[in-house]
Parts: structure tokens; C-alpha cells; sequence
């Protein structure tokens, strides 16, 4: 079997937004990536043994004071490297180049880069030819500083407008910059730039393919868990259902997932969860029918923090009744994915303010005193969907919008009662329905309804109606950071409202959200 970790791009983070979609490109050439800060220690970087070294963009400036630096140790192995952005001014700045600030020369946004010279990286790319009847690249910027100088050994192999110097490469090295951003799509050729750069110039073989992955994962799973058991707490969400359905190919009845409905799930999916895994798949599942115990405890909280305590709470208590009972688990799986890795590893540097706690899984107890395994670790969410389909899982399942761990708890605005929670359930189904069939569901990124407890006046024949109001939110967001409304066509949302109101007589209102995020957040609360 392949060793699908050892041809590796390490790609150094000099605190650019788009770090993260340069390692997601390299993992669609099929090889295997990390991300790590631009102050690597020496013999990290050194035990990494990477094949091939992207240097990122960042927000600073390189010849601004105490500027983030190349380690020495980068410039002094014998791997390729590709520096974007502040990764090329950076290679500049300290090959004895230089780069200057220049107000007047910033680009942001679309540019057109000539391409010059024979190099690996740019040659026979295309996208139009510019006045002189070369070829030039449609490609995105965003820099203020430039490259005046070259150091030794470098040739220019890329100009633009506004960047003499846009792109530079010293062949003997294998050391190329370019100025502007192959990882975003408005850089038309950036997907075929950096295949170029790992599989023609690193020379990796695209071994990283999902197929490959699942066989790395289940040898991996058997050779970690052997004979013991293991325990996972399975949402339905696609992160731990593909736990579920790999580690099951692994260990097959030594996993025993345990599904909490905690009465906040969407309509019927209590029974698509048993019906995908346990009736279908063959995976252990006790499905715990928790709702009374839930709403009990919900009774009179009305608050969005003190609602999220007491369902993450609950949670995790039914979960460890459920742990006590079974004999020989020593394992606790989880679906903690790569961006997770990433994100705590920033915030384990720096304070986040708490906008929301989010409460998911990962924050099972310790006194469990079960071995963690996270068998998604190193996966993007795109990758996890992609295994996900491979082991077999519906589509319905794997490219589903995400769920909130607190579920309904937070969509029903206030304290959460039977009787709401009911009702929504109703209206969200045929939101949801309605954006399936009119094939909208995957352009938008998330999508639900919302239950508003006030009473609203409606009249239907000669009768009038003094119900409830629902909210519909849908939502178009690359990182759930921020977000747009999506716009909806208003024939639709005509039609989803007329068919809330005739088909649910609790509810006389439907409104729609068109709040961004910031200021407002997706969830209503
Ligand atoms: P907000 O509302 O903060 O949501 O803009 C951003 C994303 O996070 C999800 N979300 C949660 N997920 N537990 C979760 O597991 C939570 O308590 C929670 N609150 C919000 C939300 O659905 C959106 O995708």
C-alpha cells in the first residue's frame, strides 16, 4: 500500500485569509499538505521532511519592523519553494532583493500578468494574449508593497501593470514568487499553477485520492484501537457520520455509536439516522429517546446561553449513562476535522471573543478517561463529503447543510415547548422540501426556519386567525464567518410561505430574513 503521507507540501502561514484554500488546492492535486505559522521551529521543520514549501500571503508588510520572517532553515534545504504574495516579497527581501512600499503602485483585485521567459511554473498558461501578443493570465492581487529588485539567480517571469515584477523564478533552485493569488478562482489559471508547482516541480504523485485515504484510515483505526472498543457519539451531521461509516468498514461491531434524539431534531430524522446505519449499513446505534427529559429541563430558559448549558449538559449525561453500560470501550471517536485543528491552534495563540459557545461533541468529559481517536483529523470538510460518498453514505446525508449541535433549542426563539418545536419542524420540512425541488438547496449554504413565539393577526375566508410567526433564513457564506442573505427568487418565497400557512393553521405569518452576517449571526440566537 501506498504511504499516501510521504510525499508532503508544508505551507508556511504568514497570516493570510486565503492560507487555507491554498492547502485545499493542493490537496485537489491529490497531495497531502499541512499549515503551519511562519515561526516553525527549526527541528519541527526539519522532522517535517517536506517534498515542496508554498509560502503564504500575510497582512504585514516584509520591510515593516519585526516583520515575520523566513526561517534560515527554508532558505537552506534543497526543496522547492513557491512564495505568493508576502511569501515572494519575504524570499525577496531576504535572497538580498527589495521590495518597496509603494502607494501609488497597490493592486487589488483583477490584474492581467504578462508571462515571460521559459519557467515550469508559468509556461504555455493562458487566458489572453496582452497588447504585444503575449500570453497573460487573468489573476487577482492584493498588495501594497513591490518587488523593485530581484536578488542574484532570479529571472522575471510574470509583469503587470502596477508589478514590474509580478512573478520570478530562479530554475536552478526551484524557487519561484508570484505576486498575486493562484489559490482564489478569479485567478482563472491558479488551479493549474499550483499543480504545476507540486506535481511537475515537487515531482508528488496525487496519491492523496479518497480512495486512498479510507484504506490509510481503516489500517490505521485497526492498528490504533486493535481489539477494544470504541464509542461514538453519532448527530446525524456529516462529520460524524463518516466517523461512523469508516470506522465501522475498520472495526466493524467493535464500534457502538450512541444517538441522542434530544426531541430538537428535524422532522423524521431521529428515524433517516437509524434507518441509514443501523437498518442499512449494519452499525451498532442505541438510539436514546430523550426528548421528555430535554424539554423538562428547557422549561422556563429562556436565554441563548443558558439554553445551549443545559442541552450540551444533558447531553453529555445521557451520553455517559449510556458509555457506563457497555463493558471494554477504551476508545471515544470523534469528528474533529482539519480546519478544527487549525482553528485551535490559532486561538490556543490568541483570544477569541465568545460571540456564541458553540457547543459540539468535542466537549465530552475527560473523567470519561477514554483514548481520543480522530480519524478525520487531517481532512478538509470537501475531502470528509468525498470519503463520505465513498463509504457509502446518501448524498442527502453527506452534503447536507450544517445542524447546530443545541438543534431546534436555538431556532425557537425564547423557551422551547413540545408544541413549537412541533410546529417548526412542520414549516422548516417544507422550506426545505421546496428548495430541493426547486433546485436551490445547494446554492445556498444553510437554510432553515425559525420559530417566533408572538401571536400575529391573519385572516383566512371570512375567519380570522391570530397565530404564530415563522421566519425563513438562507444563507450564503464560504466560512459561516460572515454571510450574505441569499436572494431567493420571490416567486418561491411566495410559494414556501402560501404553502406554510394553508398546510399548518398555528401558523398565520411568514416572514424573511434578509439580515447579513455581520451584524446579525445566522442563528437567530
Ligand atoms: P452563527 O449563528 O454563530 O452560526 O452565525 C455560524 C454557524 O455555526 C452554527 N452554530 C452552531 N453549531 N453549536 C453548533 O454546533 C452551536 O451552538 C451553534 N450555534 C451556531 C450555525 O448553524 C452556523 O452554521
Amino acid at each position: 500500500m501506498h504511504d499516501i503521507h510521504a510525499q508532503r507540501i508544508l505551507i508556511l502561514d504568514f497570516g493570510g485569509q486565503t492560507t487555507q484554500l491554498i492547502a485545499r488546492r493542493v490537496r485537489e492535486c491529490g497531495v497531502y499538505c499541512e499549515i503551519h505559522p511562519w515561526d516553525l521551529q527549526a527541528d519541527a521543520l526539519i522532522e517535517f521532511n517536506a517534498t515542496g514549501i508554498i509560502l503564504s500571503g500575510g497582512p504585514e508588510s516584509t520591510i515593516a519592523d519585526n516583520a515575520p520572517r523566513i526561517p534560515d532553515e527554508i532558505l537552506k534545504l534543497n526543496v522547492p519553494v513557491l512564495g505568493i504574495c508576502y511569501g515572494m516579497q519575504a524570499l525577496v527581501n531576504q535572497l538580498g532583493g527589495e521590495v518597496r512600499a509603494q502607494q501609488n503602485h497597490s493592486e487589488f483585485g483583477y490584474a492581467s500578468v504578462s508571462v515571460q521567459g521559459n519557467n515550469a511554473l508559468l509556461d504555455g498558461l493562458n487566458d489572453s494574449d496582452d497588447k504585444s501578443g503575449a500570453p497573460a493570465l487573468d489573476v487577482w492581487m492584493s498588495h501594497g508593497d513591490r518587488v523593485e529588485k530581484l536578488p542574484d539567480g532570479f529571472e522575471i517571469v510574470g509583469t503587470s501593470e502596477n508589478a514590474p515584477i509580478a512573478a520570478m523564478a530562479h530554475t536552478d533552485k526551484n524557487c519561484f514568487g508570484i505576486q498575486f493569488h493562484p489559490e482564489v478562482t478569479h485567478t482563472l489559471q491558479g488551479a493549474a499553477i499550483i499543480e504545476r508547482f507540486v506535481l511537475d516541480i515537487c515531482g508528488c504523485e496525487g496519491l492523496w485520492t479518497p480512495g486512498n485515504i479510507i484504506d490509510n484510515a481503516v489500517n490505521s483505526i485497526r492498528d490504533t484501537v486493535g481489539n477494544d472498543d470504541v464509542l461514538l457519539a453519532l448527530s446525524g451531521g456529516v462529520d460524524s457520520s463518516v466517523v461512523a461509516a469508516l470506522m465501522h468498514k475498520a472495526i466493524g461491531s467493535q464500534l457502538t455509536c450512541v444517538f441522542v434524539d434530544n426531541g430538537l431534531l428535524r422532522l423524521n430524522e431521529g428515524d433517516r439516522v437509524m434507518e441509514t446505519f443501523a437498518e442499512n449499513m449494519g452499525v451498532k446505534v442505541i438510539r436514546v429517546n430523550a426528548e421528555e427529559r430535554f424539554l423538562t429541563k428547557l422549561a422556563g430558559v429562556e436565554d441563548p446561553e443558558a439554553k445551549r448549558k443545559v442541552i450540551g449538559n444533558l447531553f453529555v449525561e445521557l451520553f455517559e449513562e449510556e458509555a457506563d453500560k457497555l463493558q471494554n470501550v477504551k476508545w471515544l471517536a470523534q469528528g474533529t476535522i482539519y480546519p478544527d485543528v487549525i482553528e485551535s491552534a490559532a486561538s490556543s495563540t490568541g483570544s477569541a471573543h465568545l460571540i456564541k459557545s458553540h457547543h459540539n461533541v468535542g466537549g465530552l468529559p475527560s473523567s470519561m478517561r477514554l483514548k481520543l481517536i480522530e480519524p478525520l483529523r487531517e481532512l478538509f470538510k470537501d475531502e470528509v463529503r468525498r470519503i463520505g460518498v465513498d463509504l457509502g453514505l446518501p448524498g442527502s446525508m453527506v452534503y447536507r447543510h450544517p445542524f447546530p449541535g443545541p438543534g431546534l433549542g436555538v431556532r425557537i426563539l425564547g423557551e422551547v415547548k413540545k408544541e413549537y418545536a412541533d410546529i417548526l419542524r412542520l414549516a422548516d420540512n417544507i422550506f426545505i422540501e421546496a428548495l430541493i425541488k426547486h433546485d436551490l438547496y445547494n446554492s445556498v449554504s444553510q437554510a432553515f426556519t425559525v420559530f417566533l413565539p408572538v401571536k400575529s393577526v391573519g385572516v383566512t375566508g371570512d375567519g380570522r386567525r391570530y397565530n404564530y410567526v415563522v421566519s425563513l433564513r438562507a444563507v450564503e457564506t464560504i466560512d459561516f464567518m460572515t454571510a450574505r442573505a441569499a436572494h431567493l427568487p420571490y416567486d418561491f418565497l411566495d410559494e414556501v410561505s402560501r404553502n406554510i400557512c394553508n398546510s399548518i393553521p398555528s401558523i398565520s405569518r411568514v416572514t424573511y430574513d434578509i439580515s447579513s452576517k455581520p451584524p446579525a449571526t445566522i442563528e437567530w440566537e
